[in-house]
């Protein structure tokens, strides 16, 4: 097991774990995990380097748990340039893992730089897939919406993860859960 993964798998599990998390526990396993796994697939297919796409899935979203859904791309940089500098993980490293931080959000339109910020974000679209329940406890509990409104609001995040999607590889895993939802959710 490589010891720098496992230390900031860790680090993000106890921040989870913590009455502090904005999200509460689920999210380490509904979301990150799942990120990481899809990250890590998708380092192999395409050959990317998988330890930084593994550090950044599991610090991506950090900021979210730790202060807030807002501007979160921003604060998690932050914090996990803190946490691994602290974990003496290589300064031009950190940058990359920085960078693959700042640039996950697919709606906030960035220039994707290279491969492993590519595979970040694909990863992170992949994911709201694997945990459509987690999608509408976003909209239902911590948004507060109607029953009609969650609906809405889950089919246009839906469709927009679908369009985030850029490989033709990702789109073929995605697909039947995609045209599920639209059979089940849409009329
Ligand atoms: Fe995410």
């Amino acid at each position: 097991m490589n010891n720098i993964i496992e230390k900031v798998r860790k680090f993000v599990e106890d921040e989870c774990r913590k009455p502090t998390s904005k999200y509460g526990f689920e999210p380490y396993e509904y979301h990150f995990a799942q990120v990481v796994r899809h990250a890590k697939q998708l380092a192999k297919e395409f050959g990317a380097d998988e330890e930084i796409v593994e550090i950044a899935g599991w610090l991506h979203d950090i900021g979210s748990i730790m202060i807030g859904r807002v501007d979160h791309h921003l604060t998690g940089a932050k914090i996990a340039g803190e946490k691994l500098q602290e974990f003496g993980y290589p300064v031009e490293k950190i940058a990359l893992v920085k960078n693959c931080i700042l640039h996950h959000r697919g709606s906030q339109k960035m220039e994707l730089e290279t491969l492993e910020e590519q595979i970040l974000a694909e990863a992170d679209a992949m994911s709201a897939f694997d945990n459509i329940v987690g999608v509408f406890k976003a909209a239902l509990v911590y948004e507060n919406l109607t029953q009609g409104e969650a609906l809405k609001s889950v089919s246009k995040k839906l469709e927009s993860k679908w369009n985030q999607l850029k490989f033709e590889k990702t789109k073929e895993i995605i697909r039947p859960k995609y045209e599920a939802f639209k059979i089940l959710f849409e009329k």
